[in-house]
């Protein structure tokens, strides 16, 4: 490292996913490892996503990040565990271009800035932590050249939010939960990619964008202490369900992923019933051709079998809920599926 004045940038953008096999529990706090697999589809990154650029430079004399434009502490202990598992894996940087050369051993001296915007609301139950962390370590593994693959990123994005493991890649991911103490094997890998099903259409209807008032990480505590039914869904239920539902998507069967998908759902909201009293509203679209799964918050994520059903849906929901003046309220979000890309 030369002089003070040089800065090293990474931008980097990730869709956010949602869980159609739901992860709610932990059996570790602190390392985030969950009490059952699950199952998700990335959303396009052009609809939902997080835009995340990180910065390094001799002249930054602490880590500091901004979200959504505003300061945020990062001394809670996910961003600790995210930055200090990120800097074990940085490399030698050698950018010509620039004429920066950072070695393996400077990074333990040298702190980042990061500035990250969401595109979409943040904390209102549409995964915002999941885009959020996966973007980061992607980011930062950029930024130290780190080797890692995104799975072994995964296990990183994890110690963030949980949900952000599934993030690091496209199409169909699966969480696998793994067994050993240390979380080695607690991991995301991709089940088939973004054009596996490139048929099915995912409309997102926001009723609300503001803040939940339970965090998915204060939720799903509550159920890990009180409730019956998440013991008897983490050992009976999911893992038949996880078998079924990957049978489902390799042979779109969209039948029995959509009888999966909505099941899936309606049994995570009665645990949080069996928790705590839940504000719970379901509509009744249609089984055949529209799956639903509602994430911890009240927006709705449909899941049409094609386009043509998703016109039809689309043309429903437009008559009985109208577009408002409150842009709170009924905006539609139609995306393929789509994979993680890197803008920087
Ligand atoms: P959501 O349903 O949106 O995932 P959570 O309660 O699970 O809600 O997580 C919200 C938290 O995730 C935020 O309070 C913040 O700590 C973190 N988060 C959200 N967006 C980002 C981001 N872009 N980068 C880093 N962390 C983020
Ligand atoms: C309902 O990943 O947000 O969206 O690991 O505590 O950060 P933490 O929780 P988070 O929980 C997501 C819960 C869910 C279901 C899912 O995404 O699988
Ligand atoms: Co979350």
């Amino acid at each position: 490292m030369a002089e003070k004045s040089w800065v090293r940038m990474v931008t980097a953008q990730t869709p956010t996913n949602i869980a159609v096999i739901k992860y709610w529990g932990k059996r570790d706090e602190t390392l985030i490892l969950p009490v059952n697999d699950s199952i998700s589809v990335t959303l396009d990154p052009a609809h939902l996503c997080t835009t995340t650029t990180v910065a390094v430079s001799p002249s930054f004399d602490q880590d500091r990040m901004w979200l959504n434009g505003k300061e945020i502490s990062l001394s809670g202990g996910r961003y600790q565990n995210c930055l200090r598992e990120i800097r074990a894996q940085a490399c030698d940087v050698e950018d010509e271009e620039k004429g920066i050369k950072i070695a393996k051993k400077d990074w333990e001296n040298l702190h980042v800035h990061v500035a990250s915007y969401n595109n979409f609301p943040t904390a209102a139950g549409l995964a915002s932590s999941a885009a959020g962390f996966a973007c980061l370590v992607f980011a930062l593994a950029k930024l130290m050249n780190a080797k890692e693959d995104n799975s072994e990123l995964s296990a990183i994005a994890r110690q963030g939010s949980g949900s952000a493991c599934r993030s690091l890649f496209g199409g169909f991911v699966k969480w696998i939960m793994g067994k050993a103490e240390d979380g080695s094997d607690s991991l995301a890998v991709q089940l088939v990619d973004e054009k596996h099903w490139d048929e099915l259409v995912i409309i997102i209807a926001v009723v609300s964008s503001r803040q939940k008032e339970t965090s998915s990480t204060t939720g799903m505590r509550d159920s890990v202490d009180t409730s019956l039914l998440l013991q008897h869904r983490a050992k009976e239920v999911v893992p038949k369900r996880i078998k079924q539902m990957e049978e489902a998507i390799k042979n779109r069967d969209f039948g029995s992923f959509a009888q999966l998908t909505c099941a899936d759902s309606n049994q995570f909201h009665a645990v949080c019933l069996d928790t705590c009293p839940p504000i719970f509203y379901m509509n009744d679209t249609s089984h055949r051709q529209v799956a639903y799964t509602f994430d911890a918050g009240p927006n709705a994520v449909l899941i049409a079998h094609n386009r043509k059903a998703a016109t039809q849906l689309l043309q429903k929901l437009l008559f009985y809920f109208p577009p408002s003046s409150d842009a709170d309220l009924n905006s539609y979000v139609i995306g393929d599926k789509s994979i993680l890309k890197d803008a920087g």
